[in-house]
């Protein structure tokens, strides 16, 4: 899809404006936002002002030109996970999945990385890169996972077995991942589980989901954090199976931090290049996606000629959308450039730590 500039200046509604004459369908009208914790008065603070620099904006700027003048100026690059909105994904340099992000951002030579995703992947990014400046445009934006997952509680978790090795998601915060033995994503979990000796207790941490469907590939026994995804443990099972009654010919594909019986209906279970991927290589003319809907996007324009039709959650609600994810803007992205903040900070101590476990996954990736 060729952007639209004319449509995409500050004010305009820039994602439905994307998202016109594509062949996406939500089967669900897009209403509902979850409402997001906000931790401190300091947090709230933070968010008071970044949303007053994005309503003190100029209109009349050209935030697509601002924004690629402004990374000429620092030498920056601009990360962007697939479930970024199709602006953002449209202004990007790279688009990826987590592994791809985080490959990417250890080979960059740039000296910002605006990185248009979650928290736990631009601190995955810090850690990779101490020396660059990593910036979020939206501090706020956070993961379930992660958040579902505290230092202190996974701490006492692996000390309940001596011995065992901590396979952590990349879903979690650095202090996390600085007590894990190795980090894996969605699109290596299962290698990684395997290259761990069989004689050791493997515990997986925190997407019991992908937990689940890691045990079901391997056969291995694994101990399990019983975290999970907002996003995927939405999808309704039972519309899912109204939907496939009415597109028979359409191919079930599922992210794995879906549930159970999600995955069960799946033709094909994957992280989101994987799916990407294989909308692109299927015969099949029409799929119903059980994963964030930013994905289609990438999807629509590697498939044109191909039907795209969102997964249903239960409500009646948009909560198929990431909440965090798409707190992200163009706009909190020019500020992100701009103002070279908010700033990624890490303790050093965790940091080394983290990275040990960080460098395991991709030296087996
Ligand atoms: P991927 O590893 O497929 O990018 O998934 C990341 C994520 O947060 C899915 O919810
Ligand atoms: Fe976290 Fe789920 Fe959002 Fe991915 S989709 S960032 S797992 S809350």
């Amino acid at each position: 899809m060729t952007p639209d500039r004319g449509t995409r200046k500050r004010g305009l509604p820039i994602r439905r404006a994307s998202r016109a004459g594509s062949r996406w369908a939500l089967a669900v009208p897009s209403t509902g936002r979850h409402a997001l914790r906000m931790e401190s008065p300091a947090a709230l603070e933070a968010q008071r002002t970044l949303e007053s620099r994005v309503a003190a904006i100029d209109s009349r700027l050209d935030l697509f030109d601002e924004i690629a003048r402004l990374k000429r100026e620092r030498n920056a690059v601009i990360l962007a996970h697939y479930y970024q909105e199709p602006d953002i994904q449209d202004i990007a340099d790279f688009i990826g999945d987590s592994l791809q992000l985080s490959q990417e951002a250890k080979r960059t030579a740039a000296d910002v990385i605006v990185f248009c995703g979650v928290h736990f992947m631009a601190e995955t990014a810090k850690i990779l890169n101490p020396e660059k400046k990593v910036v979020l445009p939206d501090l706020e934006a956070g993961c379930s996972l992660a958040e579902g997952c505290p230092a202190d509680r996974f701490a006492a978790w692996r000390q309940r077995f001596p011995g065992a090795v901590a396979v952590s998601y990349i879903n979690c915060s650095a202090d996390v991942k600085a007590l894990s033995d190795i980090i894996c994503t969605s699109s290596n979990a299962e290698k990684i589980v395997r290259s761990i000796p069989a004689d050791k207790t493997v515990l997986f941490a925190p997407d019991r989901n992908l937990g689940k469907w890691v045990e079901k590939r391997t056969g291995r026994d694994m101990k399990l954090w019983l975290g999970s995804c907002v996003v995927h443990e939405t999808f309704s099972e039972r519309k899912l199976v109204a939907l496939v009654d009415a597109h028979p010919d359409a191919e079930v594909i599922a992210h794995p931090e879906c549930e159970e019986p999600i995955l069960r209906r799946a033709k094909f279970v994957g992280s989101t290049s994987a799916l990407l991927g294989y909308v692109t290589k299927s015969p099949a003319k029409a799929f119903i996606v059980a994963t964030e809907p930013g994905i289609l996007h990438q999807m629509q324009k590697a498939a044109p000629e191909k039907t795209l039709i969102a997964a249903p959650p239960e409500g009646n609600c948009a909560c198929n959308e990431c909440p965090f994810m798409k707190r992200n803007s163009l706009e909190k992205v020019y500020l992100a450039l701009r103002d070279l903040q908010p700033e990624i900070t890490l303790d050093e101590s965790v940091r080394v730590r983290a990275l040990a476990s960080v460098e395991r996954m991709l030296s087996l990736s």
